[in-house]
């Protein structure tokens, strides 16, 4: 038996091994042409002289340390002869290769087998999965600790992940709303009013994304203490803009958000958020709503919010809410990022633009 990185050539016998190994939530031929071509990660196959047995997918969380093992399957006639074992160790070694601190995975409860092979790989349950697969059956969010452990609370503030492209703000309101407030469970509807609650009405392109003081009026509003930390006194976002007259609408919305923040005695500092303030807030129980570039996560320069749960000290702990194609919350849960990419995540633009939301 051999193995090795698989090429686009096994394209057709991946696709027939995941017939053979699944009776349903079965990867399409478009996304294991995905996986082969485009995606960030590793496929490893295992084979005879004339046969391709067993294939295992790790995926890698860009600009993050976190690993998935996305799929793994054996052709059941090759069963029990240790082949999943030896994609495992294959995988897991590529993982640390690559400097991740943790491998994910989803598994469906009652697959004895694979249970069986994780938990001796010392995968641990993390969360469940209720109705999860297309059959209605319950899963488990399993994770394995490379390196260090994952910080205490990272995994309890539920996710949330964002229903619209242009909702990435109030789905993290939501997330630390549901952690900070009792009893309190995130809905559509809420998501949007929150975003008209706190939009810049446009940005670079498309629905306006939210600015810091917008959400730093909305969650006062839904009783959180908050503080917001901007770079500078400059409206936010208008350098994106090309048009003179959405400029200057985005400039009447900022200096109304800043009147209101004023008279509601919300404290806007106007200097960076330093990683050791971040700590000591998290540390005392709180949450940050940090504004992210998204270049070194998807390749393209956006500004994005996330939620900053957790911080060690090599990383800084985020629940991402936008959802990439065939991801799940097991992708974008506590994704550990290295505090010096982190760093540079958090400066958006020419103007080094930067804004968090200090919450409790
Ligand atoms: C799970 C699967 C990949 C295991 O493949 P395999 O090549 O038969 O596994 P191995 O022979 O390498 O066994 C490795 C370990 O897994 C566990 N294991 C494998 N089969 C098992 C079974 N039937 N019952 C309990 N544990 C089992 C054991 O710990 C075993 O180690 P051991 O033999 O030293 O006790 C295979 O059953 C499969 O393809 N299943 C269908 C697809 C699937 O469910 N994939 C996982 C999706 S999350």
């Amino acid at each position: 038996m051999k193995l090795r990185l698989a090429t686009l050539a096994d394209l057709d016998d991946l696709h027939d091994l995941e017939q053979k190994a699944f009776t349903h939530d079965r990867l399409d031929r478009r996304r294991w042409r995905h996986l082969l071509k485009e995606a960030h990660g590793q496929v490893w196959v295992a084979e005879d002289k004339t046969k391709l047995l067993g294939a295992a997918v790790l995926l890698l969380k860009k600009g993050t340390a976190l690993a998935r093992l996305y799929s793994l399957a054996v052709d059941p006639a090759a069963r029990g002869r240790g082949l999943a074992k030896a994609l495992m160790e294959k995988i897991e070694a590529a993982a640390l290769g690559e400097g991740s601190v943790a491998i994910r995975l989803e598994v469906q409860q009652g697959n004895v087998p694979a249970i069986g092979l994780y938990e001796r790989f010392g995968f641990k349950a993390i969360a469940p999965l209720f109705a999860y697969y297309e059959d209605g059956g319950d899963g488990l969010r399993m994770e394995k600790r490379l390196k260090g452990k994952l910080p205490r609370g990272s995994l309890k503030v539920p996710f949330y992940a964002q229903q619209t492209s242009f909702t990435c703000g109030p789905a993290c309101l939501l997330m630390a709303m549901s952690a900070l407030k009792k009893k309190h469970k995130p809905s559509i509807s809420e998501e949007l009013n929150l975003w008209r609650a706190s939009t810049t009405i446009y940005m670079t392109s498309g629905h306006g994304g939210c600015s810091g003081e917008g959400l730093a009026l909305a969650a006062h509003d839904q009783g959180l203490e908050v503080g917001l930390c901007v770079s500078d006194r400059e409206v936010p976002f208008v350098e994106g803009v090309r048009n003179s007259e959405k400029k200057r609408i985005i400039a009447v919305v900022h200096e109304d958000f800043s009147k209101r923040l004023k008279k509601a005695s919300i404290q806007r500092i106007h200097q960076r958020l330093e990683l050791d303030g971040l700590k000591r807030h998290l540390e005392c129980g709180g949450l940050a709503l940090v504004l992210i570039s998204t270049y070194q996560m998807h390749n393209e320069k956006a500004p994005h919010w996330v939620l900053v749960v957790a911080m060690d000290q090599r990383f800084v702990y985020l629940h991402d809410p936008d959802l990439d194609d065939g991801q799940s919350a097991t992708d974008n849960i506590a994704m550990p990022v290295p505090l010096d990419s982190f760093g540079r995540m958090a400066r958006l633009g020419r103007r080094q633009y930067s804004a968090a939301l200090l919450l409790r």
